[in-house]
């Protein structure tokens, strides 16, 4: 048994490979977020759909298969969408309970995190936030999947769920 669970959300597999990375370094469940309806597999269709990506714009979610209240620590990641947390990550922020959990946060992105972890603090008002990381990729066409922080970062990030 574990009292920890990472919930992630990844369009292009960065935020699944911290989320993995995350999974190999502390004991923890792991559950990953999707959309109802898959989104286009055209990277650049995707980026021009959700230009809008507003805290109140939403996408259906698939239901989990985890009962949350099992769960103490929580550890989210998400890719960035326009300069806050993805729509998909939002409607499980909205969906389903956080409160009084202690979690840590992270978005991936390609260097414009934008309000990411504002949008983080509005969706989950009531929960204790302990650590927010700025995950950044590089934002070059041909190596979107290279990472820019040394894993040291990270590590220390999930010191602070502690
Ligand atoms: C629809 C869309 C919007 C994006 N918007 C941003 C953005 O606002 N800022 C940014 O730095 N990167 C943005 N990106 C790039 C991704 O956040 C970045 O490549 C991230 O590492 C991808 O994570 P993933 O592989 O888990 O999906 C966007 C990508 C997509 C597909």
């Amino acid at each position: 048994m574990t009292d920890t669970l990472i919930i992630y959300y990844s369009f292009t597999g960065n935020s699944k490979k911290v989320a993995e990375y995350v999974k190999n370094k502390i004991k923890a469940d792991i559950l990953e977020l999707e959309p109802l309806v898959p989104f286009s597999n055209d990277y650049n269709t995707v980026v021009q759909e959700w230009q809008n990506n507003d805290i109140k714009r939403d996408v259906e979610i698939k239901e989990i298969n985890k009962d949350l209240t099992n769960y103490q620590k929580i550890v989210l990641i998400t890719c960035t969408w326009w300069y806050g947390i993805s729509p998909v990550m939002k409607k499980f922020l909205k969906q389903y309970d956080l409160s009084n959990k202690d979690i840590i946060v992270a978005s991936s992105n390609a260097g414009w995190i934008g309000q990411s972890f504002s949008d983080y603090k509005k969706l989950l008002p009531n929960s204790n936030i302990k650590g927010e990381l700025d995950l950044v990729f590089s934002a070059k066409d041909n190596e979107r999947d290279k990472i820019l922080i040394p894993e040291k970062e990270i590590d220390d990030w999930l010191e602070k769920l502690n």
